[in-house]
């Protein structure tokens, strides 16, 4: 990688690799770690699953070669810390999640965790006054337990007792997961970030069609919706699908695709708001068999937390008057109520500086996407840089990035480590 890019913000001598050159390597890491997955041909890596393990052994190297001290803390986050000029630095934290949707993309998290890495090798030795620590956490989509961000919440210091409780489909608690990749649940504690850290920045694509829509390479992120995750229930009697009548019939599926589609013309009539079902499973599950019950995901997302609460007031009121028609029940369990979270004005104005330095065009705007970032917030500053998603495609093996939006997002954080020397 040669050849130097941009002014040299720091005026030392000229840098070695150039940001394209970083972003090409960037982009190559987050394809070699999409193909860590539980399943040959996709991309699905959920907490601590076997192929989790290779990525820690991928990216430690990674980030020792960038000479940065690397653990593995009881959540399973991989944090990699790059000493500050002096002993005692407050740290900066840059991160992003590890672990993907099932037949994800190979950006969704991954890439802000390889940019920390790189906007690391950009210093090519140099220290500032403060750490750096580069954080892959270890789960934030909610694939395998139902509630997301349990890596940022360690280091948040709100992963509770209860929630290390919950189970996977096969029974599988989180506290079990981390004994079985070798952690000890019981030093959950240790994982929490450092007092008086300088804020916590995440680089993420922005998952939207947004900034491909306004061709834009990057936007700064204003505020993250909020979001409710509910699990919804139908219960009704199973029963032979050829000698039982339609009359009568209590049919669990058919009383849950009645609500889908009622939420679905719901959301659909309220401006900002967005409601999806994922997840359906009935059971017994059978061809021949009217379904005794259906499980629902539900996944609520409003800028506003009223306008989210309200709406799923009218969900799950639409739900019991659906089961009520049709002689079913209904009930729902609560798996997340996340509420807004608006970003750090101060670090948001030094992004902006930043952004301004580098000379590329850029906007505000709200995340759709829920974001450990959200969590982070919780303890201390935090901020977003969105990446432009060329086609708006995520969740999906379609996703992709430009190399030269990766190039000025590394310019861009490299400014702000620029800007946060001269005024910490
Ligand atoms: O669901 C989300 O918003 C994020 O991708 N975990
Ligand atoms: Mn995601
Ligand atoms: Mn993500």
């Amino acid at each position: 990688m040669s050849g130097t890019d941009g002014a040299l913000s720091h005026g030392g001598p000229a840098r070695v690799n150039s940001d394209v050159a970083l972003a090409r390597a960037v982009v190559d890491r987050c394809r070699r770690l999409a193909a860590c997955s539980e399943e040959p041909g996709a991309t699905t890596r959920t907490f601590l699953s076997p192929p989790m393990r290779e990525v820690h052994a991928l990216v430690t190297d990674w980030m020792r070669q960038a000479h940065m001290d690397v653990t593995v803390d009881a959540a399973g986050n991989l944090r990699g810390v790059y000493a500050g000029d002096r002993a005692g630095s407050p740290h900066l934290y840059i991160g992003s999640h590890l672990d993907t949707v099932p037949h994800a993309g190979a950006f969704d998290g991954i890439l802000g965790v390889m940019l920390g890495v790189a906007v690391v090798e950009r210093l090519e030795g140099r220290r500032l006054p403060f750490a750096i620590e580069v954080v892959g956490f270890s789960e934030e989509e909610g694939v395998r337990f139902g509630t997301p961000f349990i890596g940022s919440r360690a280091l948040a210091g709100t992963l509770d007792a209860d929630l290390l409780d919950r189970v996977d489909a096969g029974g599988v608690s989180i506290r079990e997961a981390i004994r079985v990749y070798g952690l000890d649940a019981d030093r959950i504690d240790d994982a929490r970030a450092t007092h008086g850290a300088l804020g916590f920045l995440e680089i993420h694509i922005e998952q939207g069609p947004v900034l491909d829509q306004s061709n834009l390479p990057l936007a700064v992120v204003e505020t993250i919706v909020g979001q409710t995750r509910l699990d919804v229930t139908f219960e009704g009697a199973a029963n032979h699908a050829g000698t039982t009548p339609m009359a009568g019939r209590r049919d669990a599926l058919t009383g849950a695709a009645e609500w889908v589609v009622a939420v679905e013309r719901e959301a659909r009539n309220l401006a900002g708001l967005v409601a999806t079902t994922g997840v359906i499973r009935a059971l017994p599950g059978a061809t021949n068999v009217i379904a005794a019950s259906c499980r629902c995901s539900l996944d609520v997302r409003h800028a506003s937390d009223a306008q989210r609460h309200a709406a799923v007031d009218r969900f799950t009121a639409a739900a019991r008057a659906i089961a009520s028609a049709r002689s079913l029940t209904a009930h729902w369990a609560l798996a997340l109520d996340q509420p807004a979270v608006a970003m750090d004005g101060a670090l948001i104005e030094r992004l902006d500086r930043a952004v301004a330095e580098v000379g590329v065009p850029s906007r505000h705007m709200a995340s759709g996407a829920g974001h450990d970032a959200m969590v982070m917030a919780s303890c201390m500053p935090a901020a977003m840089l969105f990446v432009r998603s060329p086609g708006g495609i995520s969740h999906h093996p379609d996703e992709a990035v430009e190399i030269d939006d990766v190039a000025v997002a590394i310019g861009v954080s490299g400014a702000l480590l620029d800007d946060l020397s001269r005024q910490p």
